[in-house]
């Protein structure tokens, strides 16, 4: 469902191989993150492979709430004119992250060192979700948080008008969480250092040294240690965002697990923070090559091929491989489902809190499609059917949450009988050309135009 529509069911059937080249868009976190310090820099930001789809849309609105002129001048093509570090202004409104975690947030960690409060709600599924794990650190450095019960939205932040670094170990493995604080720690006199025990994804932090910010990484023994050091001019930047690794994971996975398939995905970011689903791909045996290896905008990228592999065997993930596909879980779950024996996956308790409770979401609607899953507090087990062995012909609930509305449709792609989402809607959050790009491919979905 969009903010304010109807539910939008969707149905995928088996209709052929997959076949041709799937232009992902640009990635979802690199893309807030560009919006943001952008209008943390004074003067220009020119953007370009910007993702627009909605949560991005609801970070650029946000932006203009705070005071930055944000300007569309053509598809994925965008100019910031930020205010810079401490210069934003007090928004007018309620500031609507719709469904995005990662925008709500970040743009909480940018404004809490700055004098001036901003009220944060989003649609029924962030509105579910914990914001206490970054208003904790946010009050260290003098920010106060009036929220719901359990420290839901909607929720004021009130920015510190004096701040001070601080010094934080992150207590979950969460790149938004560390990234609250380092865009926090912006406006703070003094280093402020934060403590990740096991690495996440570093976008923020390559993104703060490309704005010109002083920053330094060490690995200790205490884990991933950033130092930034505050009150920096940000620099305005030519950025280009790359494709983003967590679309291109659906299309990819679509054609291992249907019949016949060879699809081309061109231009997928690798930074090794984020490929941990293709690197357990490649060991369940999937035919998935990176062809055309190169760097762009000083991110690692190379364009997937990934053909129907009716051999993958089920493995057990690796968990301290979660945060770099954490995000992947879901369709990895799918694959599983068509792989032979069972897939075990470990150390995933924070899919129980992101735009779903994706461990539940995930087991129901595949046990629904005729699969067997067990899953506790923090993993899951999919017995692996084989190729085309998966029977399908369920309807699954979505959640308000894209990647699960995704993952199933791939799933009723290579299923004996069609597999149907309640909800196809929230798909626009992150992947708005979903649906044509899969259909170009040879994928039979049908929605109400149907
Ligand atoms: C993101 C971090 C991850 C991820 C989300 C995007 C980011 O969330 O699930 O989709 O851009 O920083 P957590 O920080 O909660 O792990």
């Amino acid at each position: 469902m969009s903010a304010h529509g109807d539910p939008i069911p969707m149905t995928a059937r088996a209709a052929g191989p997959l076949r041709g080249t799937a232009i992902v868009p640009g990635d979802k976190s690199i893309s807030h993150r560009a919006l943001i310090l952008g209008a943390l820099s004074v003067g220009e930001t020119h953007i370009t492979g910007l993702l627009e789809g909605q949560d991005v849309l609801d970070t650029a609105h946000a932006m203009r709430a705070f005071g930055a002129e944000v300007t569309h001048l053509a598809p994925g093509e965008w100019v910031v004119n930020g205010v810079g570090v401490g210069g934003f202004a007090e928004p007018a409104d309620v500031i609507d992250c719709g469904n995005s975690g990662t925008g709500v947030r970040l743009i909480m960690g940018a404004m809490a060192t700055s004098p001036i409060s901003a009220t944060f709600t989003g649609d029924a599924s962030l509105r579910g979700r914990p914001m206490g794990r970054v208003t904790d650190p946010l009050a260290l450095f003098g920010a106060v948080a009036h929220g719901r019960a359990g420290g839901r939205l909607p929720m004021t932040v009130v920015g510190a008008a004096e701040p001070g670094a601080v010094r934080y170990t992150v207590p979950v493995p969460s790149a938004q969480v560390e990234s609250a604080v380092l865009l926090a720690g912006l406006n703070a006199p003094g280093d402020t250092v934060v403590i990740e025990r096991e690495a996440t994804r570093d976008h923020t932090e390559r993104m703060l040294a490309g704005f010109g910010a002083t920053l330094r990484i060490e690995d200790t023994p205490e884990g991933r240690v950033i130092t930034l050091t505050g009150q920096p001019e940000l620099t305005p930047q030519t950025l280009a965002v790359p494709r983003d690794p967590s679309s291109a994971a659906f299309p990819v996975c679509a054609a291992l697990i249907t019949e016949g398939s060879d699809v081309l995905v061109p231009g997928i970011g690798l930074n090794p923070t984020r490929a941990g689903l293709f690197t357990t791909l490649r060991e369940m045996g999937a035919d998935l090559v990176y062809e055309n290896e190169r760097e762009e905008g000083g991110e690692p990228v190379a364009d997937l091929r990934a053909r129907f592999s009716p051999n993958m065997r089920g493995i057990e993930v690796p968990p301290e491989r979660a945060p770099s596909m954490i995000d992947e879980y879901p369709i990895l779950a799918v694959v599983a489902a068509f792989a032979q024996g069972p897939t075990t996956m470990r150390g995933i308790k924070e899919l129980r809190v992101k735009e779903s409770d994706r461990i539940a979401a995930m087991a129901d609607g595949l046990r629904a499609c005729g699969a067997t899953v067990e899953d506790g507090e923090d993993w899951m087990i999919v017995q692996g059917l084989g190729a085309g062995g998966l029977p399908g012909g369920a309807t699954c609930a979505t959640h308000l949450d894209h990647r699960i509305a995704m993952s199933f449709l791939c799933a009723g792609l290579a299923a004996q009988q069609p597999v149907t989402v309640d909800d196809a809607g929230p798909i626009a959050t992150s992947f708005p050309v979903f649906e044509p790009l899969m259909e170009r491919l040879g994928a039979q979905l049908s929605g109400p135009k149907a």
